[in-house]
Parts: structure tokens; C-alpha cells; sequence
């Protein structure tokens, strides 16, 4: 008889924030997720989250360098051994650097979007042979992918990237009834910044938000099978005048409003 695949999650940039949270609800709000699958550079962050969660479901800590050309090797040799469903992915690793582009290091710029657009697409095309009828995936883009961003040019452009790949990708995989939703918050209270060496504005400042919150949305917003996830007021309003506006306008009142 053939071996019951088990029903798995699989969650990248599962250290901290907000990918460390899908990690904590999925665990006590999918029963029927056997196990999950965290990935990160940082294995002690991801060591401690397992023990964390011990009592509630099994964590497999799979810690990798997802700037790394052949980062999705390891990931897609374990798929391919042990076969399981892909209940939800969620990519999360991320990150960002502000500040004019001309101020900018060339390599970190490009090692931001190797994470952010690179990995992120081959961590889903590795994934795609394992979903099955009713899978999720859940992509942390961001507000940022509404309007470009002078400031957080290359960051905000990344991000237009995940919007646009994960609109196009929940369109391919509509006949199997999977849904891709792109997660676009605006400013979240978690490491994103001190990582980034990020000062916040004050304008910016004002609308963050838990991560807490941003994913329980996120989660509801992927079984309902939407297209994106936004959290709040504020960035529901970012979204809808980036509808409306010419974006040269967009783009000036981006410079005034939201630069660091
Ligand atoms: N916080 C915000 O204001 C905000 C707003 C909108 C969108 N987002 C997006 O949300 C996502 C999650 O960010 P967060 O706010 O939760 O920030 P965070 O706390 O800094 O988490 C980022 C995660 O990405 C992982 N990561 C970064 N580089 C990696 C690499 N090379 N290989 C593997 N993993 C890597 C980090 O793990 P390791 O360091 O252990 O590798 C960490 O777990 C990102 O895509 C971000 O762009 C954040």
C-alpha cells in the first residue's frame, strides 16, 4: 500500500518577524500540518523556535543562505526523497536597503534582490510539483510594490517584482485550484530596520504595525483565496490612490511622504 504523504508548511525567513509568527499561528491553527519546514541563515534562531513549538507540531530547521546560486538544491533534493504535500508556502526572507541608489553598494544591492526576487522564485518553482488542490502560497511583498520609492528605489522595484510575479503565477495555477497571494503591508514592527540600518521617519513611525496582525490577515486573506493581502488603513489607501493617480504624481508624493 502506498505511504500517506504528509501535509507540510514551509516557511523561509523563519528567524524572526514576521516569517517567525506565520511559523507560531500556522503550528497552532493547522492541525492538519504535520510538520513545517523553517528556512533561515541563523540555525540557533531557528533551533529555538522548534523547541518553542515542540508541543504543538514538528519543526524541521533547514538552515540555508537563500543568496546563494544553488541555495534551493538541498530543498529540492528533500522534496524530491520524502514527496511530501505543500499544504502553505510562505516566503518570507527578505530585506531592504534606503537611501539614494548613487549612495548605494553595487553588491548589496544586488545580494537584496538575489533574496528578495532570485530566491523567492526558485524556492516556489521548487515547490510547485508538491502543491496540491487547495494549497496556499503566501509571498511577503510589501506596500512598497504599489508606488516606486525614490529612496528605497531598488527595494520598492523588488517588491513590484513579487506583485507582479504572484498575480501572474495565482492566474497559471488557477485550473488547480492553488492561490498565491502577495502580502503588502506597510511598516511592521520586526528586525526589517535594525537589519537594513533603516532609521524610520516620523510618518513612518506612525503607521506600524505588529507582525502579529499582519499575518493573521495574511493567513484569512489566503484561504479566502485573495490576490493580495493588505493590512490597515493606511496602506489600504496607498493602494488605492497608486489606482488612480498618474504615477509621476504617486512618485512625488512618495518622495514627500515616505522617504526615511
Ligand atoms: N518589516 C517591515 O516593515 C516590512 C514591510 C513590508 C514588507 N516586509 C517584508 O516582509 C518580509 C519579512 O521581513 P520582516 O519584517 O519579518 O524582517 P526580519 O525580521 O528582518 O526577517 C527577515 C527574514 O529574512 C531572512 N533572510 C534574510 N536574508 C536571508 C538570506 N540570505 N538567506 C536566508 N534567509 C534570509 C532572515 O533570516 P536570517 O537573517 O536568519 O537569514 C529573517 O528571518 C521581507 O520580505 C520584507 O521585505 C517587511
Amino acid at each position: 500500500m502506498e505511504k500517506k504523504r504528509a501535509s507540510i508548511a514551509i516557511v523561509t525567513g523563519a528567524s524572526s518577524g514576521m516569517g517567525r509568527e506565520f511559523v507560531r499561528q500556522i503550528a497552532e491553527s493547522y492541525r492538519s500540518i504535520s510538520e513545517i519546514w523553517v528556512i533561515a541563515r541563523r540555525e540557533q534562531a531557528l533551533l529555538e523556535l522548534q523547541d518553542e513549538l515542540k508541543e504543538k507540531t514538528m519543526i524541521r530547521t533547514l538552515p540555508m543562505d537563500l543568496a546563494e546560486k544553488d541555495a534551493c538544491t538541498e530543498l529540492a533534493a528533500l522534496l524530491k526523497k520524502e514527496k511530501p504535500v505543500i499544504r502553505i508556502l510562505v516566503n518570507s526572507a527578505g530585506l531592504g536597503h534606503a537611501g539614494k541608489l548613487e549612495t548605494q553598494d553595487v553588491d548589496q544591492i544586488l545580494n537584496m534582490i538575489d533574496v528578495n526576487c532570485r530566491a523567492l522564485t526558485a524556492v516556489t518553482m521548487t515547490c510547485l510539483p508538491y502543491f496540491r488542490k487547495g494549497s496556499r502560497i503566501i509571498q511577503l511583498d510589501s506596500g512598497s510594490a504599489f508606488l516606486p520609492q525614490p529612496g528605497f528605489a531598488a527595494y520598492a522595484a523588488s517588491k513590484a517584482y513579487v506583485l507582479s510575479l504572484s498575480r501572474a503565477l495565482k492566474e497559471e495555477l488557477r485550473s488547480r485550484q492553488i492561490s498565491v497571494t502577495a502580502v503588502c503591508p506597510g511598516p511592521v514592527k520586526t528586525d526589517f530596520f535594525a537589519t537594513g540600518g533603516i532609521k524610520l521617519n516620523p510618518v513612518k513611525r506612525l503607521f506600524l504595525i505588529k507582525p502579529e496582525r499582519v499575518v493573521r490577515k495574511a493567513l484569512f486573506d489566503a484561504e479566502k483565496g485573495k490576490a493580495v493581502s493588505v493590512c490597515g488603513g493606511s496602506m489600504k489607501l496607498v493602494r488605492a490612490a497608486s489606482g488612480v493617480l498618474p504615477p509621476g504624481v504617486m512618485t512625488w508624493l512618495s518622495a514627500m511622504l515616505f522617504s526615511f
